[in-house]
């Protein structure tokens, strides 16, 4: 009986676009499901874009529109590029979704109805202008370990310190730069001491002999997780958060991490209800009958090996037979940078090669070991051309060909003088299946291009171009060998490039998909083969040269992406506005009648502006970095005076002065000259 198998690759960030390091791990999901199908699992491919938290809600306010429809475009673009790449996923939903929704519900409650959740208050550093709690990374300030200034919350990038965000010096808000303050908020928590027990048994591999549960390396850190003591994992974030309300907990948020792996199982109850299949029997099924995978990238160990396992366990779910991790894609052995061109996206790489080239370089590179994974543009080159053009194709092209060509288009049996190569290609053949299952693409790929190898070599020596003339049986024979070989060497090929088994399929007339069996049975007798498709075709490496110097112009035309340090950023436009909503910005001429420093700011100065008949107007302006306040007493300013008042922590701002600069120190007021008229109109 073969029983249930759910893969799942990691959700990708609804914020960013798909980039190549994203591709590694859609390629090795992808192969591991085509393989195990191939070898007759019962095997679905669950995915999703991840698309609650803060960096997509300010993402959306930065972009002027909703979370909703940014999440809604990013599907899109995400669903394009992995379907280019040929990735076989079963669904790509969303976790903004009433499944999910359902879901995190569901497993919250039981883990609060059986006393799993506590909650108490907690400080958290807060923006009182933007009237919200900020997470780590969007306060920045002085380290205080080593002073480096404009440093994150929870990190020093230049000493390499971690501390918590309100033991940052002049700590600052990152959205508008006001000097957050301490606000005590309650918040849930799940304890995961009390889910030691189960965890330390769960870490362990599966008695009954089957799969290894997670990789020894991963397995070692994360048992040293537990041996440091677990601690308890905030789940609940304050409104404003884009994502899913707690029940019965008005005004909190799940914590992204919370929902984000709940939508692996919101996706399979959508694609169960699409498909007459009932998600319980994944989800609440045992082990036994139903297998969970996760393929995922080393960074997020700790979210699924630890929290994940323990809220499925806690709320009676299923948790999973094996997390896959696997390590961190480089480029020519850099991480991936913008300026150099190696920070690549999917849909640039599209735009220039053929999706298959990546594929077979990933499937060649990967293997079960979680060590980093280098695209080194050389190598890619050498590597496809090498094995797949030299060897492969190449042998396949030689057999077919010739017998279309020369020896009336049809096969024979065998060459005697094969049956040893042939012996040894399917004792390679039944070892692939093995390999796939334990994420060694990399050993299977190998194993093709062995038999690839001894068989040019067989076909160069036994030379049924000279044979033709004097014993064209034997020639036919010989390429029959041969034939037989590329069959074998598809099967292999096939997970990682079902694109090249569809053409051997064809070219041989095979009434049944290629398999890991029916690859190592002869052909047919007399099979008359069909015309010869080009399996591979060289790969110029100026190709790979175009996609670099492509990548370096798409930072600038697309903005930052992807969270990933941007050597340049350009906010994008704000959507469009109609010459009527400009009409109803009111730009009045104020003169600067007192200017103060504020308390407590650095960058605030206090402004008392004359507006003649209209009066006087408070108003706090960013420019203190750039202006002395005595430096603006009896200028005339442009004033957005028809701007709603904002309450600031330190009054209230009833207007704006238009200014501009690059940076918080380059900063010019507009200036009107001395002949303007307090409270005109300017048009
Ligand atoms: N949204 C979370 C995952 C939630 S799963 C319930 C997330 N998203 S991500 O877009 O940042 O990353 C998605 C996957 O891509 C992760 O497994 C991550 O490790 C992987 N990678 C992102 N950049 C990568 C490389 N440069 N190299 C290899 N894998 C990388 O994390
Ligand atoms: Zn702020």
């Amino acid at each position: 009986m073969s029983k249930r198998v759910l893969v799942t690759a990691a959700l990708p960030y609804a914020n960013g676009s798909i980039h190549l390091g994203h591709l590694l791990e859609a390629v090795q999901t992808d192969v591991y499901v085509r393989a195990r199908r191939q070898a007759g699992d019962d095997v679905i491919f669950m995915w999703a874009a991840d698309t609650h938290g803060t960096p997509i809600e300010l993402r959306a306010r930065r972009e002027g529109i909703t979370p909703e429809a940014l999440i809604e475009r990013a599907h899109a673009e995400h669903l394009a590029v992995f379907t280019g790449f040929g990735i076989g996923f079963d669904i790509y939903y969303t976790t903004h979704s009433e499944e999910t929704t359902r879901h995190a519900t569901a497993i919250f409650k039981a883990i609060e109805d059986s006393g799993g959740i506590a909650s108490r208050e907690t400080e958290q550093l807060f923006c009182p202008h933007d009237q919200m709690f900020l997470p780590d990374r969007f306060v920045k300030g002085t380290c205080p370990k080593c002073g480096a200034a404009d440093q994150y919350g929870d990190v020093c990038e230049v000493c390499g310190a971690t501390y918590s965000p309100t033991d940052l010096k002049d700590a600052a808000c990152s959205l508008c730069g006001t000097a957050p303050q301490l606000a005590s908020s309650e918040h849930l928590f799940v304890p995961l001491a009390k889910h030691e027990a189960f965890l330390r048994s769960w870490l362990k591999a599966p008695e009954d002999g089957g799969a290894t549960r997670l990789q020894p390396t991963v397995r070692n850190y994360v048992q040293g997780w537990v041996d440091q003591g677990l601690r308890d994992w905030d789940i609940s974030r304050d409104a404003p958060y884009f994502g899913i309300e707690i029940p019965g907990h008005p005004g909190k948020y799940f914590y992204v991490w919370f929902d984000a792996p709940i939508g692996y199982i919101g996706a399979t109850e959508r694609w169960c209800a699409d498909n007459g299949r009932d998600a319980a029997d994944y989800w609440k099924a045992t082990p036994e009958d139903a297998e969970i995978v996760h393929v995922i990238g080393k960074d997020i160990v700790y979210f699924h090996c630890l929290f994940w396992p323990a809220m499925l366990h806690a709320a009676g779910y299923n948790t999973p037979s094996r997390v896959q991790v696997h390590g961190w894609l480089q480029v020519n052995g850099e991480k991936m940078s913008k300026t150099r061109g190696t920070f690549i996206l999917g849909s640039t790489y599209l735009e220039h090669a053929a999706p298959e080239y990546l594929r077979y370089y990933f499937a060649a590179k990967l293997g079960a070991e979680q060590g980093d994974i280098d695209l080194s543009m050389e190598d890619f080159a050498n590597r496809v051309n090498a094995d797949l053009v030299k060897k492969a194709a190449n042998l396949a092209s030689r057999a077919i060909k010739f017998v279309g060509g020369r020896l009336g288009g049809r096969a024979s049996v065998a060459a005697e003088d094969a049956a040893p190569l042939l012996a040894k290609a399917r004792e390679r053949l039944a070892a692939a299946p093995g390999l796939f299952r334990d994420f060694e693409s990399g050993k299977a790929m190998r194993l093709a291009m062995e038999i690839a190898e001894d068989f040019n070599l067989y076909l160069t020596e036994a030379a049924p171009w000279k044979l033709v003339k004097t014993d064209p049986e034997r020639a036919r024979a010989v390429c029959t060998a041969v034939i037989e070989a590329c069959k074998m060497i598809a099967a292999i090929l096939k997970p990682a490039l079902p694109g090249w088994a569809e053409k051997v399929e064809r070219m041989l007339k095979l009434d049944a998909p290629l398999d890991f069996v029916n690859a190592a049975e002869p052909l047919p007798a007399d099979l008359e083969v069909g015309e010869y498709e080009t399996l591979a075709e060289r790969l110029d490496p100026k190709v790979l040269d175009a996609i670099i110097e492509a990548s370096k112009e798409s930072v600038a035309a697309k903005g930052p992406a992807v969270a990933d340090a941007p050597d340049y950023e350009v906010e994008p436009l704000q959507p469009e506005v109609a010459i009527d909503d400009f009409v109803g910005l009111d730009l009045r001429v104020g003169r600067v009648v007192a200017a103060a420093a504020v308390e407590g700011s650095n960058k605030l100065l206090h402004l008392t502006l004359d507006l003649g008949p209209l009066g006087s107007r408070s108003v706090f302006s960013g420019i203190a970095k750039s202006y002395a306040p005595e430096a603006l007493i009896g200028k005339n300013v442009v004033v957005f005076a028809n701007l709603k008042p904002r309450k600031m922590r330190f009054g209230l701002s009833e207007g704006m002065v238009l200014a501009a600069g690059e940076a918080a120190d380059k900063i010019t007021v507009l200036e009107l000259d001395a002949k303007a008229r307090p409270g005109e109109r300017i048009s």
